[in-house]
């Protein structure tokens, strides 16, 4: 590293080979400088008013040169200065300006990229087919209601004339809650296995006319397979008014399936039972997969069937009469269908399982 001379010599040669050989190791010094640290010592080591450089050619020749020298001596050392100045000067902008490129380099956004794609999710093939049921009836002046899924035997079954052991109550394999044999029948809690008993809380809480969908999940006492599960969902509908008769019934139920599944569909009533209507039917359409020409799925029939329904019982107006339904006044029709049997059937899943594994694979499908 470069250290002050003593000079013996102030002829203006030896000051000038003097002056030369400082700003060189100035030079040499300031290229080799790394690093924001090595450029403030550069710096103190050149300009410092103690001991830097500058410092000392002041002490070391200006103030040792003879008088007749000083002259000289004194113009060169204030040359010096400027240029060791300009030296670390320069060294000390390239330094900043190569730390400021580097850290806008690191920072540096480029706006034209396309932006982070994050992955919203989808919705659930049984809760889009849910909501579609939905909103065909809510475009016909039905509102939506919903009920516990933790009922009473009394909404559950009696209300909807299931007297008690009515051997109807057999075709709804029960899920009770435990621990319930010290409280009368009506009042025992078990996980509705319909969602027909909101039929009865929507008439209560509304007095007729009503028109109302309901859906929801329901529970029945099943082993798990390729076609049921213990959970699953249903769509209810509910209509009383004066004058509602059952082919109030077939056009809301026609023009419905029609609406889910295409106009080409064809409706069929099929005679049926349930408690709660009189009469009652299953609903047919036409075979999704042959037309209605006879095929596996409908087994040879070209039908399939997809609903429950039928025209209030006038024992289910009995359960809520205090509340202005008066069977000789009013009438009504029901209906209720599968959520998940109505999907499966028409995105052709063949194991009702899928729904409710999660597995993004199979729900992607119908992102
Ligand atoms: N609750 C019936 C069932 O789960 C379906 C249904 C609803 C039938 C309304 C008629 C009227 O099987």
């Amino acid at each position: 590293m470069y250290t002050v001379p003593k000079l013996e010599d102030f002829s203006p040669a030896a000051l000038d080979k003097a002056v030369q050989e400082l700003l060189a190791a100035a030079r040499q010094e300031a290229d080799a400088i790394a690093g924001e640290n090595a450029g403030k010592e550069f710096r103190d080591r050149w300009m410092a008013r103690k001991n830097g450089v500058l410092t000392q050619i002041n002490d070391l020749w200006l103030k040792a040169a003879p008088g007749p020298a000083k002259r000289e001596v004194g113009a060169r050392v204030n040359q010096l200065k400027t240029e060791v100045e300009r030296i670390v000067d320069a060294a000390q902008s390239r330094l900043a300006g190569s730390s400021s490129a580097a850290r806008f380099e690191a920072e540096r956004i480029d706006v034209t990229l396309p932006g982070i794609h994050k992955a919203i999710g989808a919705e659930h093939p049984m809760l889009k087919t849910m909501n579609e049921v939905v909103s065909v009836f809510r475009a016909m002046g039905y509102s939506v209601a919903d009920g516990p899924e933790v009922e009473t035997d009394y909404f559950n079954f009696e209300a909807l004339n299931f007297p008690p052991n009515h051997p109807a109550r057999d075709t709804q394999d029960t899920l009770f809650v435990a621990g319930q044999e010290k409280k009368a029948q009506r009042d025992r809690l078990l996980l509705r296995t319909h969602t027909s008993p909101v039929q009865i809380r929507s008439m209560l809480k509304n007095p007729p006319p009503l028109r109302v969908v309901i859906p929801g999940k329901v529970h029945r006492a099943d082993t798990a397979d390729a076609t049921h599960s213990p959970i699953f969902h249903q769509v209810e509908g509910l209509a009383v008014d004066t004058n509602i008769t059952f082919s109030d019934l077939k056009g809301t139920l026609d023009h419905a399936m029609k609406s889910l599944f295409g106009s080409s569909m064809k409706t069929r009533f099929y005679p049926s039972f349930f408690p709660f209507t009189e009469p009652s039917a299953d609903v047919q359409i036409t075979c999704f997969k042959c037309g209605g020409k006879g095929c596996r799925l409908c087994k040879m029939s070209g039908w399939i069937e997809l609903l429950g329904c039928g025209m209030v019982d006038p024992n289910v107006f009995k359960s809520v009469e205090q509340n202005g339904y008066d069977s000789q006044k009013i009438s009504g029709f029901a209906f209720g269908m599968g959520v998940e049997r109505i999907t499966m059937l028409k995105y052709g899943i063949d194991d009702i399982q899928l729904f409710y594994q999660g597995d993004v694979r199979f729900l992607e499908q119908f992102a």
